[in-house]
């Protein structure tokens, strides 16, 4: 269904998604600043690559019908979390509750809510792990607190949670048993492969 905000409402949500870019490049700032201090102070980078989005007018407005909610932009503001989303790609698993912590421990930094679904994996198999964070975005006169969401996971996840995805997309009315189950096996493997590939690596790292 097409679901779009009234002329009105689409002046104002214009307005709050500049606020939100500026959220996504202080976010960006310090993603940057992690990669900088892992590849040239500390020499080792556990991160793959990062992907961003801001999300758009019609997701938004999608996702507020989705939810029941008015399509307005205050609904937007006070229950969309991620509205700003980045993704953070690591090698290895047992890296990705490591960068996790690392935003929770800046100190400007607010947590709103933590969800490891690579300790307890969704029932579809979906593994990541989850941050909101609420970050303070510096105006010319005061200062606004915006959330941002993380999703922290390794390549092989990400790449099971794309198809898992598109697969979703394609059966809006519900994914057939056979392709759910299937699915379900294989994000067993995959963790099982990024375990067999961490403990790999780790003999590299004994060896030189
Ligand atoms: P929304 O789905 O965004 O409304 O959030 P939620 O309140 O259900 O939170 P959750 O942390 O479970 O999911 C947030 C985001 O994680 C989703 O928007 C997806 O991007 C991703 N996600 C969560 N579960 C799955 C899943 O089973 N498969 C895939 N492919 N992605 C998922
Ligand atoms: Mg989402």
């Amino acid at each position: 269904m097409d679901v779009r905000f009234s002329p009105d409402e689409f002046v104002k949500i214009k307005e709050l998604l500049v606020l939100y870019r500026c959220a996504l490049k202080n976010m960006d700032m310090r993603m940057d600043i992690l990669l900088e201090d892992f590849d040239n102070i500390k020499g080792h980078n556990p991160i793959e690559h990062i992907k961003k989005r801001l999300k758009s007018f019609e997701s938004i407005a999608e996702k507020l019908h989705r939810l029941s909610l008015p399509v307005t932009t205050e609904s937007a503001r006070n229950h969309l979390t991620d509205i700003v989303g980045f993704r953070c790609i690591c090698a290895y698993a047992k890296d990705i509750d490591y960068i996790a912590e690392v935003f929770k421990a800046q100190p400007d930094i607010k947590i709103i809510s933590e969800k490891n679904y690579v300790k307890k994996p969704k029932p579809s198999g979906y593994r990541s792990h989850h941050l909101i964070l609420e970050i303070p975005v510096y105006l010319s006169d005061c200062v606004e607190r915006l959330p941002v969401e993380i999703q922290i996971r390794t390549s092989a996840m990400d790449f099971w949670a794309s198809l898992e995805h598109k697969i979703r997309y394609k059966y809006k009315s519900g994914m057939p048993l056979h392709l759910a189950e299937g699915l379900k096996e294989c994000a067993g493997q995959i963790a099982d492969l990024d375990e067999r590939m961490y403990k790999i690596q780790e003999l590299i790292d004994i060896a030189y």
